[in-house]
């Protein structure tokens, strides 16, 4: 049987970093067979944008990039942590945020940060947050995730989840 690893994105309002992710990790699955089966979704630790789409200028960065994005923000929940073997977050505070709502340390050991896997990372793991700043921020961000990214699909592929 095919293993299924289930990663969730994490930032704050879910309508630029976290879908960002979600939707190179959905695209780059696409095309690179793992040898294992992945599932991804994102969410935000705040609950001012539920419902939401992505920010306009995240969706414009990823068509430049040729990357499709969609989905509607929703709120993290400390029920999701059933769902998923990899919560990942997008800055310090988004992670300290979801291990204050984990319901048990298991749970709370599924939280990462997910520049932990970004290979040019310089001591800061933070993907900065974009929403206040301009054009250029959400270039930053989208360089910064889709390099974390490989990182990350090398590391499923090497340790899939369960493993
Ligand atoms: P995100 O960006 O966490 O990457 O989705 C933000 C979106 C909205 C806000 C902050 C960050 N906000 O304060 O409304």
């Amino acid at each position: 049987m095919t293993e299924t690893t289930r990663v969730c994105f994490v930032c704050l309002g879910n309508i630029c970093r976290s879908p960002t992710a979600e939707a190179i990790m959905a695209h780059r699955l696409g095309f690179e067979d793992l040898g294992v089966h992945v599932e991804v979704e994102s969410a935000g630790t705040g609950d001012w944008h539920v419902g939401h789409p992505p920010d306009e200028r995240a969706r414009d960065e990823a068509a430049r990039r040729g990357v499709p994005m969609a989905g509607t923000a929703r709120q993290f929940t400390a029920d999701d942590f059933g769902r998923f073997d990899l919560v990942l977050a997008m800055d310090t505070a988004n992670m300290e945020a979801l291990r204050a709502i984990a319901p048990n340390p298991a749970a709370a050991a599924k939280v990462h940060l997910l520049r932990e896997f970004d290979p040019a990372a310089d001591g800061d793991l933070d993907v900065p947050d974009p929403y206040f700043g301009g054009s250029r921020g959400f270039t930053d961000v989208f360089d910064m995730v889709d390099r974390s990214i490989t990182g990350l699909i090398a590391h499923i592929g090497s340790a899939p989840a369960g493993e």
